[in-house]
């Protein structure tokens, strides 16, 4: 499957572009600040109907324009079926989806029309940046992965704001009417939470094994491993909890079911009633869990370098790269923003090399002589300038 045509209009920089690709890899280069991350968030948009770096939609509009407009041709792989995918977005949230004409209510239908997997010098965030940002990392997969998953998500959520402006209603004290419908909201929490804790417990199970891989090809005696941390132990834990416990490390020791935790969710949803309270807000859930990546059993967040901390972000994208393809039996879309800049070369080679050569991949570059020495060959280039992009092969 792969992107055949894309068209953008007042998209971030850009006021109207037309662009046509085939099959393989395709290099847009230019300076700094000209516009090769917005084309690329461009392409990611179609695929995941949201930004990869920013959720306020109107950041996207072309300054002083009222609207932007992202127009792809995709061909989808079922039945070599081709499909026009518009999205039109106004100022206030205001999103317009179309396929082949239609207008689509759920953005469920169509996220996995194309998926996508991007890489981007961001990824540090994953590892660097708040638990949110982890959430989102395993959120966004099963998102892609699992059309019932962002549903489930609306669901929990809707719950937990309903819970959230009944404890800020309560002013500390409760009614018994309040511990009644408190009662129903936490039945329904630790229902539908149990489900997404179930489905991200799963998601790391299945990408571990791979995660130790790509790490150990990357980087020497690493001797990596990741811990799912539930929101109930989050306070407790210090940044150096390397105590060698691991949820699906090696030892695979703790394999967790799914009426454990609804129970350990409701006992502790129980016991956090005062601070919920006090604090106004739901403290106990999947809204407040975390992953941790161990390079010999100390946080990588906390202990690692650098460059240890950037090989585990690539790591976890190849993962993400390669659950979509075994899980959606397809070839995502590969958006290589920058990446390779931040490599020496003999990372810079290992990653090409791990990358599939089948997908359709939009490489973006400030400087394309990174390329000079690497096993890729690019069928189209183009250089990106005064908010054009003129191909140049
Ligand atoms: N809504 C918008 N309307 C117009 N221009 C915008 C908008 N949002 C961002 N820009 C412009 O887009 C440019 C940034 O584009 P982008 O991040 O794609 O650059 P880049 O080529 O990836 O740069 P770098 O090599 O530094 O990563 C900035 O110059 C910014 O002014
Ligand atoms: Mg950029």
């Amino acid at each position: 499957m792969y992107i055949k045509s894309l068209e953008l209009r007042n998209f971030r920089n850009y006021n109207h572009i037309n662009l046509e690709f085939d099959k393989g890899s395709i290099l847009f280069t230019g300076n700094n600040g000209n516009g090769k991350t917005n084309l690329l968030e461009s392409i990611h948009y179609l695929s995941a109907g949201r930004s990869h770096r920013t959720y306020i939609q109107d950041e996207l509009i072309r300054w002083g324009s009222e609207y932007a407009l992202l127009r792809a041709c995709i061909e989808s792989g079922d039945e070599s079926k081709m499909h026009i995918l518009e999205i039109e977005i106004r100022k206030n949230n205001n999103i317009k989806i179309r396929m082949d004409g239609v207008y689509q209510k759920k953005k469920a239908d169509f996220i996995s029309l194309v998926p996508s997997v991007i890489f981007s010098p961001d990824d540090l965030k994953i590892i660097k940046s708040n638990p949110g940002t982890r959430r989102d990392f395993m959120d966004s997969i099963l998102e892609k992965i699992f059309k019932d998953y962002y549903r489930l998500k609306l669901q929990y959520n809707k719950i937990l704001l309903q819970r959230n402006s009944l404890l800020k209603s309560t002013e500390g004290a409760l009614s018994s009417n309040h511990r009644s419908t408190l009662e129903v909201w936490n039945q329904n929490l630790v229902k539908y939470g149990t489900e997404i804790i179930l489905m991200r417990l799963n998601l790391l199970r299945s990408i571990v094994q791979q995660f130790n891989s790509y790490v150990n090809a990357l980087f020497d005696n690493a001797d990596p491993d990741i811990e799912y941390v539930f929101s109930w132990d989050r306070d407790g834990k210090t940044e150096n909890c390397g105590d060698g416990k691991t949820l699906y490390g090696e030892n695979h020791t703790d394999i967790i079911d799914g009426e454990s935790i609804r129970k350990i969710f409701m006992d502790k949803l129980n016991e956090s009633l005062d601070r919920d309270l006090a604090n106004r807000t739901t403290n106990i859930g999947p809204q407040r869990d975390d992953f941790k990546v161990f390079f010999k059993n100390k946080d990588v967040r906390a202990f690692g370098s650098q460059g240890q901390q950037r090989i585990s972000s690539i790591s976890l994208k190849l993962c993400e790269l390669y659950i979509i393809k075994k899980m959606l039996k397809r070839e995502p879309v590969l958006l290589l923003d920058d990446v390779l800049s931040e490599l020496d070369i003999k990372r810079r080679e290992k990653l090409v090399g791990v990358i599939n050569r089948n997908s359709q991949t939009f490489v973006t570059s400030a400087d394309s002589s990174h390329f000079d020495c690497l096993d890729i060959d690019f069928h189209k280039k183009y250089l990106i300038e005064d908010n054009e992009v003129k191909m140049v092969k």
